[in-house]
């Protein structure tokens, strides 16, 4: 494992590009297990999350090939249906992986899932509306296991429009003879990629982006390439990275719809935003000032970029106030940019931020992969020296974030060791 060096103060500038979406990739691996047959995938990010995923496949039955961010897999030969608990506790998206088995197989066996800790994070709701539409569970002290002869179409509601029981739920019933809707499923732009992805292959999937989703089951699934779409949280990433520098920047290989709640907080706080076709330009020469944010479901402020923004405004002038609504756990990061003279207070889901002019270089422990980016980007910003260690868990979301950051003019040293 290695650590990152980072002297701050410089302003970024320049032009970089976006990976392929790690939240589109993870669900859409999983459903390549479904048809039995081989699938092209292109633009897929190379971070861990994806070797992860890779691995679980492997051990499932399947052939894998993988040239940076092309990936064959070959899904003929899988034969197994459990998912090794040691995998299964390295991410959280693999609990998805149990929908598409089941699709293919009728039934799956896995433990409860891992993930980076911002919060309980249960999976009640995959299981619930699994029983719902006819598969039965059976929870034993070691496994969970899921067995079905035939899915039952039925009008099932989601009591929180739950990204990864969406996707469960669309992966699960893909194919047979049934009819499945899913209200208050979830709307992220992942779940349309994923129903593209299906719908390429010659599933009946409609509604995907919307809160109704209808799946109609079909016989079978042929054989496809697909291309990922961008990373909408490693661009907005980037973009925050050049406004904390005061920096002028341009993302490009973004989708600019898929942020704009993001843009539009960059603009109030006095960033000048551009978007030229499928690029964001963004210039912070102007004094920021604080502002108010809340997360929700897309389309509404993204929990994944809150840690990125709210380190953002540890230094824009006046108060502003973060309310996170999806994660109870997510401010932990917080108390490293503290470590750097940030002035924040915490109550429950809200914290209260008061803008410094500047923070200073410390020594960081690395909490989560989103908190993991904001350290990263308070170090860019910070007076001196900053070192973020337990970089593990930023390597599992981001694909060459020093590299890109480094292309845009930051001083990033990767080193050996914790
Ligand atoms: C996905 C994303 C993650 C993002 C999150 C919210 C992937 C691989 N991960 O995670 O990056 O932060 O959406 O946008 O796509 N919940 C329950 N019971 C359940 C399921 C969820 O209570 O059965 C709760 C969770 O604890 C959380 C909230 O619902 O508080 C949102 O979770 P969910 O939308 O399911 O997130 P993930 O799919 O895990």
């Amino acid at each position: 494992m290695y650590r990152y060096i980072i002297k701050g103060g410089k302003r970024l500038h320049g032009e970089t590009e976006v990976s392929g979406s790690k939240n589109a990739s993870l669900p859409i691996l999983a459903a390549s297990i479904i048809n039995g047959k081989t699938t092209r995938l292109y633009n897929v990010p190379d971070i861990e999350d994806v070797k992860t995923t890779l691995q679980i496949l492997k051990e499932l039955g399947c052939k894998i090939k993988k040239d940076k961010n092309k990936i064959v897999i070959n899904s003929k030969t899988m034969t197994k249906t459990t998912i090794p608990d040691n995998l299964m506790r390295k991410l959280r998206s693999s609990v998805i992986i149990a929908g598409a088995i089941i699709a293919r197989f009728g039934c799956a066996r896995f433990s409860y899932p891992g993930g980076c800790d911002i919060g309980a994070r249960p999976i009640d709701l995959h299981l619930e509306n699994f029983k719902k539409i006819g598969i039965k569970i059976n929870e034993n002290t070691r496994y969970i296991e899921c067995n079905c002869d035939k899915i039952e179409t039925k009008i099932i509601e989601l009591d929180f429009p739950s990204v990864g029981a969406t996707e469960n739920l669309i992966l699960a019933t893909v194919i047979g003879n049934h009819e499945i809707t899913i209200k208050n499923s979830a709307m992220e732009p992942e779940i349309i990629d994923l129903a593209n992805f299906l719908n390429k292959m010659g599933a009946k999937i409609y509604g995907a982006g919307t809160n109704i989703i209808k799946i109609k089951g079909v016989r079978d699934l042929r054989e496809i390439s697909y291309k990922i779409m961008p990373d909408r949280i490693e661009a907005g990433t980037l973009l925050i990275a050049g406004a904390i520098t005061k920096g002028m920047v341009k993302i490009n290989n973004a989708i600019p719809e898929h942020i704009s709640p993001l843009l539009s907080k960059l603009e109030e706080i006095g960033c000048e935003i551009k978007i030229i076709n499928k690029s964001v330009y963004l210039n912070a020469n102007k004094k920021l000032k604080a502002v108010d944010i809340q997360t929700m479901p897309y389309p509404g402020f993204p929990t994944d970029l809150q840690p990125q923004f709210s380190t953002l405004l540890t230094i824009c002038a006046g108060t502003s106030i973060v309310r996170e609504n999806i994660f109870e756990n997510r401010f932990k990061f917080m108390q490293e940019i503290q470590r750097m003279g940030a002035k924040v207070t915490i109550e429950g889901k809200t914290m209260v931020i008061k803008g410094i002019r500047k923070l200073h270089g410390a020594d960081l422990v690395s909490t989560d992969l989103r908190g993991g980016a904001s350290m990263v980007l308070a170090g860019l910003a910070a007076k001196g020296i900053t070192r973020v260690t337990n970089l593990q868990y930023l390597l599992r979301g981001y694909d060459e974030f020093d590299k890109k950051l480094n292309e845009l003019g930051a001083d990033i040293i990767r080193e050996e060791g914790e």
